[in-house]
């Protein structure tokens, strides 16, 4: 689903996905009747691309969900690595266990941490290639905060949703909106990150850590 393009741009963008395992196609099928958010192909194939060109071995994910967007890193991998996915709901990762039975074409390790990602990421004593971030969006700020000594030097803060609706714009924000642009300036702010923002679905931040 978008927010920003026009129908006819989202359709054109649809039909430029490169053909994919057959679970996701499951995962996009059951997120649909489900309404359950995930980043979708076009970003999905953007995290393959971005873990493959930066050679990533070791990926945290704060916000995991069934694991879809951790199949992309987890296939992005050229050889094999750790995907440490994060998540609050049982339920969630159950089903994402699930759906990685099926994939049987995986090197890299997919593990499963219930509980607040931030937190877990905070007490890793590990430095990773690439944190993505699709937590709560009033919690951006925070994630922030904790992400930046957490990756290596050249290492990706990647955040889904940091043009959340195109309500960054408005000048009446909630609580989630207000993080998001809170998370936008730092990330644009900060000396120790170089950063992008790639307008695809509902915008998608780039910042690699210098
Ligand atoms: C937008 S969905 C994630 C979808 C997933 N990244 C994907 O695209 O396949 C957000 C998920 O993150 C979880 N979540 C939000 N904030 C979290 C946090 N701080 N720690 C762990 N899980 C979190 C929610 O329970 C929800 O399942």
């Amino acid at each position: 689903m978008s927010y920003l393009f026009t129908d006819n741009l989202e359709k054109y963008l649809d039909i430029h996905i490169m053909d994919r395992h057959f679970i996701f196609k499951e995962m996009e099928r059951y997120a649909d009747e489900n309404d359950f958010p995930i980043v979708g192909p076009q970003v999905g194939q953007l995290l393959y691309i971005l873990t493959r060109i930066s050679n990533a071995r070791k990926v945290f994910e704060i916000g995991s969900g069934f694991g879809y967007s951790a199949l992309w890193f987890g296939l992005g991998m050229k050889d094999t690595g750790t995907v440490v996915c994060t998540e609050h709901s049982e339920e969630n990762i159950n089903r994402a266990q699930e759906y990685l039975r099926s994939v049987d074409i995986l090197r890299s390790t997919l593990t499963f941490h219930r509980g607040n990602g931030i937190d877990i990421l905070s007490k890793s004593n590990d430095h990773y290639d690439i944190i993505f971030n699709d937590a709560n969006k009033e919690d951006y700020p925070k994630v922030f905060d904790t992400a930046k000594s957490k990756l290596k030097k050249n290492g990706l803060l990647i955040s889904d949703n940091v043009l959340w609706h195109g309500q960054v714009t408005e000048p009446e924000q909630d609580h989630k909106t207000a993080g998001v642009v809170e998370y936008n300036k730092a990330i644009f702010n900060s000396d120790n990150f170089f950063s992008s923002i790639i307008p695809i679905r509902d915008g998608v931040s780039v910042s690699v850590k210098l």
